[in-house]
């Protein structure tokens, strides 16, 4: 039997056409990206993360010399979240990246690896995180994890 997987999302030209607290939240996030530390790829990405405590929380990507050893900015907000606060759930995060001064034409999503770290994230807080994925022509935003990994791994 032939199945299919419908999976809907949000898109918006601009951030003036999103919520008061999301907007600020990818404010947030094109702030980390000045703090990233990518002398490698040149691509700097940004990830905040508002908490059910109403902490927002933002941290950026970071390379090593040794190449594998950098961290993603989305598994890097996400573990620190979990080091300050590790009983609070995660509600949203907002990511946005660019490369030079510009941000991106379009959105980053994030890889694969941290989407699995975001789904934990999910389900540890036990309800649905938000993504917002900002750029300069477009925004998208995804209302759970689930979206963005149908076919999830999962032994929790
Ligand atoms: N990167 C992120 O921080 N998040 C993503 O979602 C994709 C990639 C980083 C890893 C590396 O430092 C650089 O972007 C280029 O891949």
């Amino acid at each position: 039997m032939k199945k299919k997987i419908v999976i809907e999302y949000q898109e918006f030209k601009s951030i003036d056409n999103l919520s008061d607290e999301d907007a600020l939240l990818l404010k947030e996030a094109i702030s980390a990206t000045d703090l990233s530390y990518s002398p490698f790829s040149k691509f700097r990405v940004g990830a905040a993360i508002r908490m059910a405590n109403g902490q927002i929380l933002k941290a950026s990507n970071q390379e090593s010399t040794a190449f594998p050893s950098g961290l993603c900015a989305e598994r890097s907000v996400l573990f620190y979240a979990f080091s300050k606060y590790p009983g609070v759930a995660v509600e949203a995060m907002a990511i946005a990246a660019r490369k030079g001064r510009k941000l991106t034409a379009t959105p980053t999503r994030p890889c694969g690896a941290c989407i699995q770290v975001m789904l934990d994230a999910q389900k540890r807080g036990g309800k649905p995180i938000k993504v917002i994925l900002g750029a300069a022509e477009k925004i998208e935003v995804i209302s759970s994890i689930n979206d963005l990994i149908p076919f999830s791994f999962d032994n929790l």
